[in-house]
């Protein structure tokens, strides 16, 4: 077939942009560590002498770096003083963890992820998986961050008020574990909206469950949450009121497994609150930015996360509602209801 140059052109920059994206990405890491970010918010305008003068790093680095971020406009430059800005709507993207704009955890996430780069290329020859114990610990705390903003803009306000009769229980005291829980986010963020509720949360990677108890202690709800080690499979305890189960079902190697052992711990009008990635059911319908991320991310973690475990059923991170109701109709549940959505997140109320 003959090439269009125009198309090729075309195709070719924005492959140039994707190279020079992936660079921006490792240099966002670079200027949160090192706190570049936050000393522009707080300080203004600033030249490259000034803004490493207070953050104690060596101007040559630091000016490249700035013009790096000031090409992606990352960054405003301003060439008749010499000095670089951090415009507000970028400060709130990159500094401020609290919002749900907030897009660092992302970056730490994804530039973590990359890795496993040649141990994916294996593994697509083997068809074996990568564990998530198997990635670098940058991945862990990117997905706690990325993700901590949206529970705490959605979960108390929007998704537990969506769930059939769920809220009232909290308020009164009720027995919630939290599956897959990581770090522990959405378990911390739900134990200081419910007092009276106690709250387990279980993770099969035993440094996560670290970190969480960690936080629980720093967050002052440790009386009333407690982390524990164990697979989705196997966790403890029955009658439990509500599970729930944050971007976690998807990398699990048997879901349906997990879903049944969800169905024998819950409560006989317990809930099961099911929190998957956004995505439409058929391929064509998420080829857009939201499952460009999510296809992308999904292949290198939450697909060889899924294959490095039994079963190995490997949903990806865009399986879809029929997809997730399948898996939820063949462990026994009989009730499942989108309670809500965001251009992240599917909420899915699942009873027995
Ligand atoms: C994408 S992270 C989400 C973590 C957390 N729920 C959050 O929203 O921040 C997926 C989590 O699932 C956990 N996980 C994967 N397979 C599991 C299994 N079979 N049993 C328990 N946890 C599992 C991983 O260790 C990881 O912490």
């Amino acid at each position: 077939m003959a090439v269009d140059d125009g198309k090729l052109h075309e195709f070719v920059n924005k492959a140039l942009g994707d190279i020079a994206g992936t660079l921006t990405a490792g240099l966002v890491v670079v200027g949160e560590r090192l706190g570049l970010y936050r000393a522009l918010a707080a300080g203004g305008p600033m030249t490259p002498a000034e803004l490493a003068k207070r953050t104690g790093t060596v101007e040559r680095y630091v000016r490249e770096w700035l013009a790096a971020q000031a090409a992606a406009e990352y960054i405003a430059y301003d060439a008749a003083s010499g000095r670089y800005h951090l415009p507000p709507e970028q400060a709130v993207a990159l500094t401020d963890d609290a919002s749900p704009f907030c897009v660092l955890g992302g970056f730490i996430a994804m530039t973590s992820a990359l890795g496993v780069a040649p141990k994916l290329v294996d593994r697509f020859r083997t068809g074996k998986g990568i564990g998530w114990d198997e990635h670098e610990a940058g991945l862990f705390e990117g997905t706690e961050r990325f993700f901590r903003a949206g529970y705490t803009a959605f979960l108390v306000n929007a998704w537990i008020p969506a769930l059939e009769g769920v809220e009232e229980k909290l308020q009164r005291g009720a027995r919630v574990a939290d599956v897959g829980c990581g770090h522990g986010a959405s378990t911390i963020v739900m134990a200081k909206a419910f007092p009276r509720s106690t709250f387990i949360g279980f993770d099969y990677h035993g440094p996560s469950i670290e970190v969480a108890r960690h936080r629980a202690t720093e967050a002052g709800v440790a009386d009333r949450v407690t982390f524990e080690r164990a697979a989705a499979k196997e966790f403890p305890g029955t009658g439990y009121d509500v599970v729930a189960f944050f971007d976690c079902l998807h990398d699990m190697g048997d879901p349906v497994g997990a879903a049944r052992h969800v169905r024998a711990a819950l409560a006989a009008d317990g809930t099961w609150l099911l929190v998957e990635p956004f995505a439409n059911d058929r391929v064509e319908d998420n080829l857009n930015p939201v499952g460009r991320l999510f296809y992308s991310a999904s292949t290198f973690v939450c697909t060889p996360a899924s294959l490095a475990q039994e079963v190995g059923l490997a949903l990806g991170a865009q399986a879809g509602e029929t997809r997730l109701r399948d898996v939820l109709t063949q462990a026994g549940f009989t009730r499942v209801r989108r309670a809500a959505e965001t251009p992240f997140n599917l909420v899915l109320d699942v009873r027995p």
